[in-house]
C-alpha cells in the first residue's frame, strides 16, 4: 500500500461532545438555590440563613408564620433556621421575609459516601444490551473465554483490573509490549526497545481494559472472568507528530501473536483507511478464518458522512463496531460563588489526563470570552496567575494553541464552554493544565455570575462523581459513529454498542477513572458481548455468531423521526447478548447489501408489474429453525428508513447527510421508499430445518437517480415458536444505492473549491505569473467525495508528453475526506522532481519550461487499465525554471 501517506490512527483520541449534555441551567434566584436535579431534597423542607447583622432571635418572624413550622434554630454556627412548609408557603413566600440572605432546599446526604451514584453506572448501561440479564440470570461471566486485545497498553495494577500481570488466576495470562515507550512511526529509524510488559503510558487501553472486564465496584465490566491478553503497539503521546501512534506493521503483528496465543476474540479499537484489501484488514479476516471472531471499530469519522468507516472494520468477515451515546453521563461538579450566587454546576470530569480540575479552596475564575488576544490567537497578555479561565471555542484558531496560551499566562486551570452542538475537543494527552468542560447553559451562568463581580470557583477531591440520565441521546447514535457503506458498497457499520460518554478505568497515574467516547469503547463492549455468547454456546462457528449477533440485535430507532435509522449509519442495530444467546433462528446472510439493482418492468410479479420502470434487485434469504422440538411459524414484514444522500439538491458535499423528508409515496409508480416483496413466502419450518425465501427489493423510483440517494431499510421476520406465547422479532437490514454507483464522480464536485494548486498553507495560487522549483514548489489540493481505489497525478509538458508521476503520485485505496475528517484533505507536492514508474523508485527533474498536472481517479468498481473508468482534471498551466 502506497498512500498519500496516512499513517495508521489511534480512534478515539478525540472526546466528541454533543449538544446540550448536561442538564443543570438552574439560572438563580437572587437568594434562593436550586439545586441540580440528581440532587435529592426533603421534600417541602429548607434551610433559611438570616442578614449577619440580623440578632438570631430574627427567628421569632417565622413562628407565627401561617403554613411554616420551624424545625431548628441555629444560633452558633449558622444564623438562621430550618423549616418544614405546607403546601401555602414555598422558598418564594420564605424569601420574601424581612431579613433573609438565603434560602437552600434540605439536601439528603447518602451515609456510605456516593456509592449510589457510581454504583449506577453498572445497572444501566448493561440493562439495553441484554448484559445485565447474561450476567444475572443466566450466570454468565465469560470464563474460560480468552480476548487478546492490540492497544496502547494496559495499566494492570490498577485494582479493578486485576492488580497482576500473567500471575496464577490473573486476569491477564498473555500479551507484550510490541514497541517500546518512544516508538514514533513518522520517523526514519523508530527507537524500538520494547518492555518487559505491555504498561499503558496513554490511557486507552486501560479504558478498554475496564469496559471488557473491570471487576468493580466502581466499572463493571461485560465479561468480568474472561482471560486477557494485551499486545501494546503505541508509543507514549507527546508533541512529537507520530508520537503515541502505531502502523500497519505493528497492528498486524500484534494480530498475529493475538492468534498464537490463542485468542478466542481480538479485539481492536483502532484503525485507518477505508478498503476491506488493506494490510490491516487482511491480517485480521485471516484470523477470522482460522475461527477467532475479530471485532473492530468502524472509526470516529461520523460527522464526515457517508463512506467514512476504516479499515479493518471492512475487512471480509470481521464485526464492524458503531456508536450509540450512553443512556447516563458521568458528571462532576463545581461551586461557582460570587456576592449574589452560590450555585453547584455540572461539570465534565477532568479532561486532562494527569491534571485533575481539583480546586479545594474558593480560586478565582475569569472570563476570556470576547478577549482580544484569544480572538487574534496571540499569547495572551494578562497575567492569570493562580487563576481558572473560562473560554469558548472560536472558530478562528486551534483550541489547543489557546489552551497552551492560557497555561502560560500562569492559569490554573481552564473550563471549556461548548457552543455548538457537535463539536470535538481533544482529551489533553500531554495537557500542562487541569481543563474540564462544561455546557453552553451552566456556561452562560458562569459567564453572567463573572459579570456580576468577582467570582470563585470551586471543586473538591471528594465531590462525586455521578451518574445522570441523559437529556436527549440516549441510546441514539453517537454523532461521530462513521458510516457506511464501504467503498465496495458493503454494508457497515454491523453492529453497535454503547461508546458514548464512557466511564472506565484510566491509569492510576492519570487519575484511574475517565469519560472516553468513541467507537473505540463501543468495540470492546461488543467483545466482551461475543465472550458470553461464546461461553454460553461454545460450539458456534464465527460465521453464525455474526448471524445471531447481528439479527437479534435491536433496531436502533431515531427519537426525533420514530423510524428505524438507516443502516449506514445503525446497521442492525444495538446488541442484545440475552437475545442473542437464546436465540433459536439462524439467519444468512444477516444483511442485504445491494449492489448491482438493474433497471427494468419486473413482469414476473402481477403485483409489481405496475412500478413500472425501476431499479430492482433479488435475494435469497435462508432461515433455520434452530430449535430441535418445536415448530416454527414466521410471519415477515418489513420497516423503512428515511433515504440518505451525500449530496444537498445544489451538488455540493452535504457532510451530514441529507435526509429524504418529503412525503412518503409507497406502492405507486411515484413510489419515494422502497418496496420489498416476497412472494410465496414460507409461513412455518419445522424442528431443526431450513426455509428459503425469494425477496425482492425495488428502490424509490421517486427519488432522482442524479441526486444519489441511499435507501434503506430492515425485513422483520417475526417468530412463534409452539408453546411459545411470545413472538420473538428478527431483523435483517437492507440498503442500496439509487442509481449506476459506477459512474459517480470520486472528486468533491465543482463549486468545491478543490482539486487548486496551493502554497504550503494551502492557500491557493495564480499558476500564471509562477515559477515552479525545489526552492520554490507548490501543492496540489485534492478533496474526495467517495473513495477511490487508484490515484494517478501526472506532469504534463507543453507537447502534451507525460513527464512522469509527482513524488506520492501514484496512490492506492484513497479513502473519502472531511473538513473534520482524520483525512481532512490530500496534498501533493509539485517541485520538478518526478518519477517514470509507478513504484515512484526512478527520480528525474523536470526540464524548465510550461507544464500542466493530470490526474485520473478511479471511479467505483472501475478496471484499472479502462480509461472510460476515471474521473480526470487538469490543472491550469504553470512554469517549472
Ligand atoms: C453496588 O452494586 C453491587 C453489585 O451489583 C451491589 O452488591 C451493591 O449492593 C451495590 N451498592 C449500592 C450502594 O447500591
Ligand atoms: C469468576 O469465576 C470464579 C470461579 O469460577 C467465581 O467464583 C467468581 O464468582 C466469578 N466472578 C464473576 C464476577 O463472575
Ligand atoms: C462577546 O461578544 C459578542 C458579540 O459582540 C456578544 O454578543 C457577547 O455577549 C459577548 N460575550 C461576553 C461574555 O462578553
Ligand atoms: C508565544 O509564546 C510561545 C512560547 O513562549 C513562543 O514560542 C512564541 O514565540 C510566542 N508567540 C508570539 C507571537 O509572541
Ligand atoms: C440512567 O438512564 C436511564 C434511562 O434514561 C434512567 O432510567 C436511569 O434512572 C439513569 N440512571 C441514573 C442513575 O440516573
Ligand atoms: C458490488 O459489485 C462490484 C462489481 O461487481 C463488486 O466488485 C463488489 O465487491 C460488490 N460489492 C458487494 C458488497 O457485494
Ligand atoms: C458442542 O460440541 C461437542 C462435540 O460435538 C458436544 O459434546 C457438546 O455437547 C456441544 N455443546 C453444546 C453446548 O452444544
Ligand atoms: C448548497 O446548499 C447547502 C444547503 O442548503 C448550502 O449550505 C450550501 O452553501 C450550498 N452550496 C452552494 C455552493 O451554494
Ligand atoms: C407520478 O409523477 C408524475 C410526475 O410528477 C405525475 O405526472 C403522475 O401523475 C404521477 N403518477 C401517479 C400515479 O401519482
Ligand atoms: C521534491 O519533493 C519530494 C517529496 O518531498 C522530495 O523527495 C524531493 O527530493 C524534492 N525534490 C527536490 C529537488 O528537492
Amino acid at each position: 500500500m502506497r498512500p498519500f501517506s496516512f499513517g495508521g490512527v489511534l480512534l478515539a483520541t478525540f472526546i466528541y461532545i454533543a449538544n446540550a449534555e448536561f442538564t443543570s441551567s438552574h439560572k438563580l434566584h437572587k437568594r434562593i438555590h436550586v439545586y441540580p436535579p440528581y440532587v435529592q431534597v426533603k421534600p417541602r423542607s429548607y434551610i433559611v440563613q438570616f442578614e449577619d447583622y440580623l440578632p438570631p432571635t430574627h427567628a421569632g418572624h417565622f413562628y407565627s408564620m401561617p403554613g411554616v413550622d420551624v424545625q431548628h434554630h441555629y444560633s452558633n454556627i449558622f444564623n438562621g433556621i430550618s423549616v418544614r412548609t405546607d403546601c401555602s408557603a414555598d422558598s418564594t413566600h420564605l424569601a420574601s421575609v424581612n431579613g433573609v440572605k438565603r434560602v437552600w432546599p434540605v439536601r439528603v446526604y447518602t451515609a456510605a459516601g456516593y456509592s449510589t451514584g457510581l454504583n449506577a453506572t453498572y445497572p444501566y448501561i448493561h440493562k439495553p444490551t441484554g448484559v445485565e440479564r447474561a450476567i444475572e440470570e443466566l450466570g454468565l461471566d465469560g470464563k474460560g473465554i480468552h480476548i487478546g486485545i492490540v492497544d496502547t497498553g494496559v495499566d494492570y495494577n490498577h485494582p479493578e483490573l486485576g492488580n497482576c500481570w500473567k500471575t496464577k488466576g490473573c486476569m491477564w495470562q498473555y500479551g507484550a509490549d510490541l514497541v517500546g515507550d518512544k516508538y514514533n512511526p513518522y520517523t526514519e529509524n523508530p527507537i524500538i526497545v520494547p518492555k518487559q510488559t505491555p504498561m499503558d503510558c496513554a490511557g486507552h487501553g486501560t479504558h478498554v481494559s475496564g469496559i471488557i472486564a473491570g471487576q468493580g465496584p466502581t466499572v463493571y465490566g461485560v465479561a468480568r472472568n474472561v482471560t486477557l491478553g494485551m499486545y501494546r503497539v503505541f508509543g507514549c503521546p507527546g508533541t512529537d507528530p507520530g508520537a503515541g501512534q502505531t502502523s500497519d506493521d505493528f497492528i498486524i503483528k500484534g494480530i498475529e501473536m493475538a492468534v498464537a496465543d490463542k485468542s478466542d476474540i481480538i479485539s481492536l479499537s483502532l484503525g485507518g483507511g477505508s478498503w476491506s484489501d488493506g494490510p490491516s484488514s487482511i491480517a485480521a479476516s485471516n484470523a477470522v478464518k482460522q475461527g477467532i471472531v475479530v471485532v473492530a471499530a468502524v472509526g470516529n469519522d461520523g460527522t464526515g458522512g457517508l463512506h467514512t468507516v476504516s479499515a479493518p472494520a471492512v475487512g471480509n468477515g470481521v464485526l464492524g463496531v458503531g456508536s450509540v451515546d450512553s443512556w447516563n453521563y458521568t458528571v462532576s461538579m463545581m461551586m461557582i460563588v460570587n456576592e449574589h450566587t452560590s450555585q453547584s454546576v455540572f461539570i465534565t470530569p477532568s479532561n486532562t489526563v494527569g491534571y485533575p480540575f481539583i480546586f479545594e479552596t474558593d480560586t478565582p475564575v475569569v472570563s476570556l470570552v470576547n478577549n482580544s488576544d484569544v480572538e487574534a490567537c496571540v499569547n495572551i497578555t494578562q497575567d492569570l496567575t493562580g487563576i481558572v479561565a473560562v473560554f469558548e471555542i472560536t472558530s478562528n484558531c486551534s483550541p489547543l494553541s489557546t489552551i497552551a496560551s492560557i497555561a502560560q499566562a500562569g492559569a490554573v486551570g481552564i473550563i471549556l464552554i461548548y457552543t455548538k452542538p457537535g463539536l470535538t475537543y481533544p482529551t489533553l494527552e500531554t495537557g500542562q493544565i487541569p481543563l474540564v468542560v462544561i455546557s453552553s447553559d451552566n456556561g452562560q451562568f458562569l459567564l453572567d455570575a463573572i459579570a456580576q463581580g468577582p467570582t470563585t470557583i470551586k471543586a473538591l477531591k471528594s465531590n462525586p462523581t455521578i451518574t445522570i440520565p441523559a437529556d436527549k441521546g440516549s441510546g441514539q447514535i453517537s454523532t461521530f459513529s462513521s458510516m457506511g457503506p464501504d467503498p465496495n458498497l458493503g454494508l457497515s457499520p454491523h453492529v453497535m454498542a454503547p461508546g458514548g460518554y464512557i466511564y472506565s478505568t484510566f491509569p492510576l497515574k492519570f487519575g484511574s477513572y475517565f469519560v472516553l467516547s468513541g467507537t473505540s469503547m463501543a468495540t470492546p463492549y461488543v467483545s466482551g458481548a461475543v465472550a458470553l455468547l461464546k461461553q454460553a454456546r461454545p460450539n458456534l462457528t464465527v460465521k453464525e455468531i455474526g448471524e445471531i449477533l447481528l439479527t437479534t440485535a435491536h433496531p436502533i430507532i431515531n427519537s426525533k423521526t420514530k423510524k428505524v435509522e438507516h443502516p449506514y449509519k445503525g446497521g442492525s442495530g444495538l446488541i442484545n447478548v440475552y437475545d442473542a444467546i437464546k436465540s433459536r433462528a439462524k439467519i444468512d446472510p444477516p444483511m442485504l447489501s445491494l449492489n448491482s439493482t438493474t433497471r427494468g418492468v419486473i413482469t414476473t410479479y402481477q403485483d409489481l408489474s405496475a412500478l413500472g420502470n425501476v431499479r430492482w434487485t433479488v435475494r435469497t434469504i435462508k432461515l433455520t429453525n434452530m430449535d430441535v422440538n418445536n415448530n416454527m411459524r414466521i410471519d415477515i414484514d418489513y420497516s423503512i428508513s428515511d433515504s440518505l444522500s451525500m449530496y444537498y439538491k445544489n451538488g455540493s458535499i452535504a457532510y451530514t447527510p441529507r435526509v429524504w423528508t418529503g412525503n412518503a409515496i409507497t406502492g405507486g409508480i411515484n413510489n419515494t421508499e422502497p418496496v420489498v416483496y416476497i412472494p410465496d413466502a414460507v409461513k412455518s419450518i419445522p424442528s431443526g430445518k431450513t426455509g428459503q425465501y425469494t425477496v425482492i427489493l425495488v428502490a424509490p423510483k421517486g427519488l432522482a437517480e442524479c441526486e444519489g440517494w441511499y435507501f434503506g431499510g430492515q425485513l422483520n421476520f417475526n417468530l412463534k415458536w409452539d408453546g411459545d406465547l411470545n413472538i420473538t422479532p428478527y431483523h435483517v437490514p437492507f440498503a442500496g444505492f439509487n442509481g449506476d454507483y459506477t459512474k459517480l464522480d470520486v472528486l468533491a464536485p465543482l463549486g468545491s473549491g478543490f482539486p487548486f494548486l496551493g502554497d504550503e498553507n494551502a492557500k491557493p495560487v495564480d499558476p500564471k505569473n509562477l515559477v515552479v522549483s525545489a526552492s520554490n514548489p507548490i501543492s496540489v489540493y485534492f478533496s474526495m467525495a467517495l473513495p477511490s481505489h487508484l490515484g494517478i497525478l501526472q506532469l504534463v509538458d507543453a507537447n502534451n508528453k507525460k513527464i512522469g508521476y509527482l513524488p506520492q503520485g501514484y496512490a492506492t485505496d484513497i479513502p473519502h475526506t472531511c473538513p473534520t475528517c482524520s483525512v481532512p484533505n490530500i496534498s501533493v507536492i509539485v517541485n520538478g522532481t518526478v518519477f517514470t514508474d509507478t513504484d515512484l523508485t526512478n527520480a528525474i527533474e523536470a526540464p524548465a519550461g510550461k507544464y500542466y498536472l493530470h490526474s485520473a481517479f478511479l471511479r467505483p468498481f472501475g478496471n484499472t487499465s479502462n480509461s472510460d473508468d476515471y474521473q480526470t482534471w487538469d490543472s491550469p498551466e504553470f512554469t517549472i525554471g
